[in-house]
């Protein structure tokens, strides 16, 4: 529900049934499952219907304290935190990741864990690249190194064509967990358009802003998005899981793109809200008016399941080449450095695209592990030790 008695159904007008099939139950199943990102709106989910669909152990990986919190409430209760199963610690940490992955050996891992705020990553680059770049090849290559047979990447509909820094991170972490495929870890990553309700989004915005007596802000009259529901984001991870393969990106058909003022009044007319004022802010930079899901290049293609169709991203950006992007924003190299080469990467990639033929189960080396000892600062010297008493 979103305010009173509104459903997102209603809002939508359309189904919002969740998506996975009965192959699901056989994977699912008594199997040990890890998810990044576990605290936030979909990794929580993904969560809730693997507990449905009777997962054996669910690891629970979030570097949000109170995200982790919540969610431990949620599921016991009680917050006591001291459950070996949800796990505090950050997809940009390697050797933190590992042990996760040593320590419960999952067969399948869902990475949720990104940013995901468009403006805000416009100006934060180097975060982006970190988390949903590095973040996503840390979290693949310690799924192959420790006999995951399953990884799913959830990327966004930002990712095709890319503008944004977001979108332009979260299509090389497409790429990067392509380069991970291989006969003994079926890889996909699933695009999203906006889920509707998560944190954050700007249904949040509005609902709130409707309830404060304010007006309503939107960036633009003509602006459309595609939306889906958290049930359905994460139940089409999980059918995702199901046909992963070589790295092939499914998309879910989310019918029609929706006018964002069309909705607003819509939420109004149910809701029995006042007619709020709006605001038109104008489009930000990297952001576009409508949202598209596949690439010009890109051709779809159907799956075994009706409302889901495949795209296959091409391999044209090298793992080394990723790792200097790394590199280059661990160092936190000029923040225009770093858009150009976000920018040139991508470009390169779709240049490529439609040229590479698919590489399916081929592994390529990884030196990503250097980035996970961070640099101490130039003139740092190790401090003399000290003797401290207990922290408070
Ligand atoms: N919400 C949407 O509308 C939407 C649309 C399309 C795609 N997506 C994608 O779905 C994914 C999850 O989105 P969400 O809406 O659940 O976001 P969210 O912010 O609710 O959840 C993300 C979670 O990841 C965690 N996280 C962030 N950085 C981390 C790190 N370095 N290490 C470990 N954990 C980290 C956060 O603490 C948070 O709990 C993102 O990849 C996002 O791009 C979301």
């Amino acid at each position: 529900m979103l305010m009173g008695d509104i459903s997102v159904a209603e809002l939508l007008g359309r189904d919002t049934e969740p998506v996975y099939g009965p192959e699901a139950h056989g994977i699912i199943k008594d199997a040990t499952v890890l998810v990044t990102g576990a605290g936030g709106s979909i990794g929580s989910e993904i969560g809730r219907q693997l507990r449905c669909l009777g997962a054996g152990n669910i690891v629970y990986v979030d570097n949000n304290e109170y995200n982790l919190y919540l969610l431990e409430r949620e599921l016991r209760g009680t917050a006591a935190l001291t459950d070996d199963s949800i796990v505090l610690a950050d997809v940009q940490n390697l050797n933190a990741l590992s042990k996760v992955l040593a320590d419960h050996r999952p067969e399948l891992v869902f990475h949720a864990a990104a940013v995901k705020h468009l403006p805000l990553l416009e100006r934060s680059p180097a975060i982006a690249i970190l988390t949903n770049v590095l973040g996503t090849c840390n979290v693949a290559s310690a799924s192959a190194a420790h006999g995951v047979k399953r990884l799913v990447n959830v990327s966004t509909d930002k990712a095709a064509n890319p503008t944004s820094i977001l979108g332009m991170t979260k299509r090389l972490a497409e790429i990067v967990v392509r380069h991970f495929a291989s006969r003994e870890m079926l890889v996909a990553s699933v695009r999203f358009g906006n889920v509707f309700n998560s944190r954050g989004s700007f249904v949040e915005t509005f609902a709130w802003q409707i309830a404060s007596g304010i007006p309503v802000t939107i960036t633009d009259p003509a602006m459309t998005r595609y939306f889906m529901t958290i049930p359905q984001a994460a139940g089409l991870l999980i059918e995702a899981a199901v046909m992963a393969n070589g790295g092939d990106t499914f998309i879910l058909d989310m019918g029609e793109s929706y006018s964002i003022v069309n909705l607003l009044q819509r939420y109004v007319t149910l809701s029995g809200a006042q007619k709020p004022k709006i605001v038109f802010t104008g489009a930000r930079q990297g952001e576009k008016l409508h949202e598209q899901l596949f690439d010009g290049r890109e051709v779809a293609h159907c799956t075994q399941h009706p409302a889901i169709s495949r795209v296959t991203v091409s391999d044209g950006v090298s793992l080394q080449e990723i790792e200097r992007l790394c590199l280059d924003a661990h160092h936190e190299v000029d923040f225009g450095v770093l858009r150009a080469d976000l920018e040139r990467l991508v470009a390169g990639d779709q240049d490529l695209r439609g040229r590479t033929s698919p590489r399916r189960y081929q592994r390529r080396p990884i030196r990503l592990h250097r980035l996970t000892r961070p640099r101490p600062p130039l003139g740092w010297r190790r401090p003399a030790p000290v003797t401290v008493g207990a922290e408070a």
